[in-house]
């Protein structure tokens, strides 16, 4: 699952040159979309949770020489580097970010892209003040602190991209901690966008958020059978108008890598929906 890129054709370097900040790289939708943007030049450091998965991340840098020696023989291959940043110690993982950034790429940034999350999905009735406490760190002060310590190495035209989910909007049995936190963080990307699109040093920054719907991750393919379950994706499936069918995270890494680039520059604070249709944002 981890390697499964499917749709990746070979397309022009855009982002040559870019530096990516990819939390959440080393799996799912993360690793896609740093795939996706390495694939259209941008160097990426990634993120990961524990020393476990920087190997993962490892293995990105060699599928990304792997896919330039096949379709683009001679052109520069971006340089991916991984880093431990873990979302529930904010002040390590955004120390790690910026030492990783500094160490790497001169201590500039272009791009973000908050993936992780502590997606831990409880009955209302088992919520405890540990799980509030784990969510409202991972999904809600680790973003904003680590925007707030990138901004002096951000540069102008840079974009942010906050992965939230259309739990944001539903209600789905268990989800009451981690909705609510996509819908803050959908609420920050509004405030940011504001604040930070004419900030002296990064003019014309965009900030958007990316709304997804159930997509085949690890975490879904790897999941004990449990008819409940079965029957949930079913349902959710059924509602897509563009196919029933679960998205893939290359369908995710492509909306993603549109909003990291400089053709969606007229577009910040906004939600945009990846969920073949599910949530209709109005
Ligand atoms: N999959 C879906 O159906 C779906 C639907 C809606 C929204 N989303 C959102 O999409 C994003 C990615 O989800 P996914 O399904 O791709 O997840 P995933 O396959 O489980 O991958 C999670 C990634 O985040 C990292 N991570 C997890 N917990 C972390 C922590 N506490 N600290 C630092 N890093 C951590 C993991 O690192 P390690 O390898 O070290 O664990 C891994 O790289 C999340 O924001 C999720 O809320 C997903």
């Amino acid at each position: 699952m981890t390697s499964s890129l499917p749709n990746a054709t070979h397309r022009g370097q855009d982002l040559a040159g870019k530096v990516a900040v990819v939390t959440g790289a080393s799996r799912g939708i993360g690793r896609a979309i740093a795939f996706h943007l390495a694939r259209r030049g941008a160097n990426i450091l990634g993120t990961c949770a524990s020393d476990a998965s920087l190997g993962l991340i490892t293995s990105l840098q060699e599928e990304v020489i792997a896919h330039y020696k096949e379709n683009s023989p001679g052109s520069p291959t971006p340089q991916i580097f991984g880093v431990v940043a873990p979302l529930t110690e904010p002040k390590i993982c955004c120390d790690n970010i910026v030492a990783g950034l500094k160490e790497h790429f001169g201590g500039v940034v272009n791009i973000l892209v908050q993936n992780a999350a502590v997606a831990e999905l409880r009955p209302m009735d088992e919520i405890d003040q540990g799980h509030i406490t784990r969510s409202l760190t991972g999904n809600f002060e680790t973003p904003i602190l680590l925007v707030q310590a990138l901004i002096p190495l951000f540069r102008p035209d840079s974009r942010i991209v906050n992965i939230s989910s259309e739990a944001a909007r539903l209600s789905r049995p268990g989800g009451l901690v981690y909705s609510a936190c996509k819908a803050a963080l959908e609420s920050m990307t509004r405030v940011w966008a504001d604040g930070l699109g004419t900030r002296p040093g990064m003019e014309r920054t965009t900030v958007n958020a990316l709304s997804v719907g159930l997509t085949m991750t690890d975490l879904m393919a790897n999941r004990p059978p449990s008819k409940r379950m079965d029957d949930f994706v079913d349902k959710e499936t059924d509602k897509v108008s563009v196919g029933k069918r679960m998205g893939t995270v290359d369908d995710i890494a492509e909306v993603a890598g549109w909003l990291c680039s400089e053709g969606s520059r007229w577009v910040t604070g906004s939600v945009t929906c990846a969920n073949g249709g599910v949530t209709k944002i109005l």
